[in-house]
């Protein structure tokens, strides 16, 4: 095709994120976007986009070769996915890894303890899923794994927040012996009845909101600067669980304060845990309507979820979600759960794979749109 220097196209934005986002699109001339349209520049030359459109992040560079369609962008290859998956050497997580792999996305399987994560990714046996340590409540640890990211691939598309901590200690024999059914856990009803062998402690509970609640943002904050150079857009996954959901909540005031929307924001959230520890301290959980149901997992889940709505307001060029896996079979809920890892992953890879558009700002129970 014969190249015309300063020629405006016709091209349209559509068929730039066509090119962008699956490099089908066939042409054999660079581009550069001024005066709000596509035009045809001198050939080998890369040039700075500026798009305004969704999905299309500052600074990212387009080169068109003869024949086919090329970006030079932040990483290594434009087509490649990366992903960080937290908490992931067991579980949902593992299986949310296994998923994502299979999908053709090279996953970075992150784990605190070094042995049973290279363990983890030995076992999945994919060419193109990578360990690195991560303990969410690490900042060190949090700093090398952006550094790793930043070396190797120069860019991150995915990031799913799966670690977990369930804020209590349990005497595991005496709850099996309970024999509970999965409905009394589900409705909340089993709370009565296993007060005396799941406890809730201050040092417990600290644990729980640091890895749930501050551990998400630690993450999330330390990797947001590579989601924004993602050639898909950056996709964010906070692994809720339904003990989040604000209807739980007895106080309609820690019910307002975490659901308007409006007036939300990460220092009004984390007034909230405050408030919650202040509580915990001077045993007044109850009477002050925080939910008793593992109350530091609750109230973790539910700030993990206000924390989604400000963040997916902030950058609306991601799809920022939060969701809740399903009840599960893992150590988490002492195997009490009913679903599979395979089903209780769907979620999660569900959300980390959504097409251009896609929902932002939502909280799924599994893969269907549900209420705070
Ligand atoms: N299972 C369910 O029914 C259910 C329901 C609702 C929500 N969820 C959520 O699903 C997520 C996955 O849980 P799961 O059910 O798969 O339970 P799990 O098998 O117990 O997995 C929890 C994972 O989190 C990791 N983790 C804990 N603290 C960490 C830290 N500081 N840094 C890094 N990793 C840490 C654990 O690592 P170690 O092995 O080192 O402890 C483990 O890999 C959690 O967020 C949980 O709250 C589960």
């Amino acid at each position: 095709m014969p190249y015309s220097s300063s020629t405006t196209s016709n091209i349209s934005n559509t068929m730039i994120q066509n090119t962008l986002y699956s490099n089908k699109w066939n042409l054999c001339k660079p581009l550069r976007y001024t005066n709000n349209k596509w035009n045809l520049c001198k050939p080998s030359t890369t040039y700075q986009f500026t798009s305004k459109d969704r999905n299309t992040s500052k600074n990212k560079k387009l080169y068109i070769h003869q024949g086919s369609a090329t970006m030079v962008v932040h990483g290594k290859d434009a087509n490649e996915r990366y992903a960080v998956v937290t908490g992931a050497n067991k579980g949902i997580g593992f299986e949310t890894v296994r998923q994502l792999a299979l999908a053709g996305v090279t996953v970075i399987l992150t784990a605190r303890d070094e042995k049973r994560g290279t363990h983890a990714v030995d076992s999945l046996a994919l060419p193109n899923v990578i360990f690195h340590q991560l303990d969410v409540r690490d900042d060190e640890s949090v700093h090398s794994l952006v550094d790793f990211i930043s070396n190797k691939f120069g860019r991150l598309d995915i990031l799913v927040n799966n670690a977990g901590a369930s804020g209590v200690t349990v005497d595991e024999d005496s709850l099996r012996a309970m024999k509970i059914d999965p409905a009394s856990w589900l409705s909340g009803q089993a709370m009565n009845v296993v007060q005396g062998v799941i406890k809730t402690s201050y040092h417990t509970a600290k644990e729980c909101l640091d890895t749930n609640y501050y551990g998400v943002k630690r993450v999330t904050q330390g990797l947001l600067p590579l989601l924004e150079l993602s050639t898909y857009g950056g996709r964010i996954v906070g692994v809720s669980s339904l003990r989040s959901e604000l209807r739980r909540i007895p106080s309609e005031q820690i019910r307002k304060e975490l659901g308007d929307i409006e007036t939300l924001t990460e220092q009004k959230i984390d007034k909230v845990v405050d408030w919650f520890f202040h509580d915990l301290k001077h045993d007044m959980l109850e009477a002050n309507g925080w939910s008793m149901m593992l109350p530091a997992y609750s109230i973790s889940k539910a700030t993990l979820n206000a924390y989604t709505r400000v963040l997916a307001k902030k950058y609306p060029n991601m799809c920022i979600n939060c969701v809740h896996p399903g009840y599960v079979d893992t150590d988490i809920n002492w195997h009490t759960g009913t679903m599979t890892v395979e089903e209780g992953a769907k979620g999660s890879v569900f959300l980390a794979l959504l097409p251009d558009g896609g929902p932002t700002g939502c909280y799924f129970d599994r893969t269907e749109v549900a209420e705070f």
